[in-house]
């Protein structure tokens, strides 16, 4: 029989439902996500349901993380079958709280994180990381779990989080986990639920561009020449780019010619009124 998950809506609730467990002497795990779940997401509480007792999903479309020019409104809200899908795979307790429970009246503190948030993303969406950095900031302080999980769908979010609990010695050890792919190669996404269906076929051009990028990036060709060249096969395909960059994938520095540092290759374009973003190591 399926247990329906306990629905924690104040972060008084989520910091008591936490300590009880801990007073038990159980291990606890988070994984923030702004709902709208796909098997991307459930792949993180399937990794977390293997390393510990208690799992804390969080649902939060965090206004914060998006400008006012964004899809904070048209982002899709799906509470109900996302708790569904949860309580099928035994996640114990859900945060979901409103708006005002996160952000008050007088609200006045935003975490901001340098580094790995410098560039790419920030160049287009200046103010998401700072929103993301806060929300993770007050879920991870609110819920004190001892582990978090993150995809690498969003690789350069992972890195900032990563930063942040660094930065502010909290005590939760952030999980990194791989992207998960439609048959096709297309990373999994809330925000695929955009695409038009002709939108949807050339949306997998995009990790194939990044594969090819990749490829001539390993057999010698100039970083740059091969981004140029995978940039213009995203516009011929009909996207929108706004950035594909390599960078180191453990600082998301430029890189240095001929060392031999691990590299990741970064894309974020626009098909139509829909921003795609994917990344995989080279
Ligand atoms: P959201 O886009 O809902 O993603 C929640 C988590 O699921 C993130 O860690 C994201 O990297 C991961 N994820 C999304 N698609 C994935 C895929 N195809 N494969 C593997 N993991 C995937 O990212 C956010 O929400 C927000 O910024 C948040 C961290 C919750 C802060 O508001």
């Amino acid at each position: 029989m399926i247990h329906p998950p306990i629905l924690l809506r104040t972060i008084s609730d989520l910091r008591a439902n936490t300590a009880s467990w801990h007073s038990e002497g159980l291990t606890v795990g988070m994984i923030p996500t702004m709902g709208a779940l796909h098997d991307g997401h459930l792949a993180l509480v399937t990794e977390a349901r293997r390393r510990v007792d208690r799992i804390v999903a969080t649902i939060f479309v965090n206004p914060a993380q998006f400008a006012p020019t964004e899809d904070f409104g048209a982002y899709p809200r799906t509470e109900a079958s996302d708790v569904e899908m949860l309580a099928a795979l035994g996640v114990e307790a859900v945060f979901a709280p409103a708006a005002r429970e996160m952000y008050p009246e007088g609200h006045a503190t935003t975490i901001s994180v340098a580094g790995p948030a410098l560039g790419l993303e920030t160049d287009f969406r200046p103010h998401f990381f700072t929103g993301v950095a806060t929300v993770v900031g007050k879920l991870l302080i609110g819920g004190f779990p001892d582990i978090a999980m993150f995809g690498e769908k969003d690789y350069q979010q992972l890195l900032v989080v990563r930063q942040m609990v660094a930065d502010l010695h909290l005590p939760t050890e952030i999980v990194g986990l791989p992207t998960v792919r439609e048959a096709d190669g297309l990373a999994l996404s809330s925000r695929n639920a955009y695409l038009s269906a002709e939108e949807r076929r050339t949306a997998a051009r995009l990790p194939a561009v990044l594969q090819q990028t990749a490829t001539a990036i390993r057999s010698g060709t100039d970083a740059a020449e091969a981004c140029a060249t995978g940039r213009a096969a995203l516009e011929a395909a009909g996207f929108r780019p706004d950035y594909l960059e390599l960078r180191n994938s453990e600082t998301l520095a430029a890189p240095i010619p001929c060392s031999s540092e691990p590299l990741r290759l970064l894309v974020a374009a626009w098909l139509g009124k829909t921003r795609l973003i994917d990344n995989i190591a080279v």
